[in-house]
């Protein structure tokens, strides 16, 4: 496994490779990774030549207000866990290495796909998830792109970039992947108390229980969402912040629910963690 810390030296490996003709699959992360990352390595590593794993917690998608200086890091662990899934390459920037003094740049993501879920709560986080994936895909320039669906929003986002500036990376998008209990992995995980962590798995449970009333040909958008919000309000320590039934690929919000289309998204915190977790029905 190579790290590479520079953007020059990573490109210039890179460069070798690609005239070899090879395909290079990229996961961005931002460290403290888990098994979720894991199976975006291991779909890259069935699919590609080179797999191209990046950590860089970029604060440019975090408001004011969030929990930028409390993400979890763990470098050491994680290059361990990288060597152990047999990664080819890690790139490791620095804050300087990404955005040095001066930099100005901002890519503005505009228009339906960010009217709701995160959007909203997050102002600027898609702008920032916009501006460090699309420098990161410069630097890269992989073949395709591994991403989970827990993060549908950015998922949509980032397809979206790509398709309005002609970008052909191939984005290829993961299940999610969860513990025993349904609780979507997710590097926030790590900052739940063990009283809230028993309880976290609340989320998912209640999406299931939507999904399930969906399937049994409730077509009310509403009585699905108030199943699912008294569920989970049997829990005073899960805080909603938003409960939304969309389209799956367009994120507009959906009157009837549509078999095969529906997405059911959710974000709240517990105990000051923010969870995200969505199913499609
Ligand atoms: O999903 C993440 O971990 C981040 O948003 C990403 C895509 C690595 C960009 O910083």
């Amino acid at each position: 496994m190579k790290v590479f810390n520079h953007i020059n030296s990573l490109r210039a490996w890179l460069k070798n490779k690609k005239r070899l003709g090879k395909t290079i699959g990229f996961v961005p992360t931002m460290g403290a990774l888990h098994c979720a990352h894991g199976s975006l390595i291991q779909r890259s590593q069935k699919r590609c030549d080179i797999t191209v794993v990046s950590i860089f917690v970029n604060p440019l998608q975090f408001g004011p207000q969030e929990d930028f200086n409390e993400y979890p890091r763990m470098m050491n662990a994680d290059l361990q866990f990288l060597k152990k899934e047999k990664v080819d390459i890690v790139f490791t920037p620095s804050y300087a290495e990404m955005y040095p003094n001066g930099f100005s740049t901002l890519i503005h993501i505009s228009g339906p796909i960010v009217h709701g879920l995160c959007a909203p709560f997050r102002p600027n986080h898609f702008n920032g998830v916009a501006t460090v994936v699309l420098k990161l895909l410069h630097i890269v320039h992989p073949t395709h792109l591994f991403l989970g669906q827990k993060d549908a929003q950015q998922v949509a986002v980032i397809k979206k970039i790509l398709q309005d500036l002609n970008w052909n990376t191939q984005v290829v998008v993961c299940p999610t992947l969860r513990e025993a209990d349904g609780l979507a992995l997710s590097s926030r995980n790590k900052r739940l108390s063990a009283s809230s962590r028993k309880f976290a798995s609340k989320l998912f449970e209640s999406l299931y229980c939507g999904k399930k009333c969906a399937q049994s040909g409730e077509k009310n958008v509403l009585t699905v969402l108030n199943l699912i919000r008294d569920k989970i309000r049997q829990e005073p320590r899960i805080h909603i912040q938003y409960l939304e039934v969309v389209h799956k690929d367009t994120l507009q919000p959906l009157q009837k629910i549509q078999p095969q289309k529906t997405m059911i998204a959710i974000a709240a915190t517990i105990d000051n963690v923010r969870l995200i977790d969505n199913i499609i029905v």
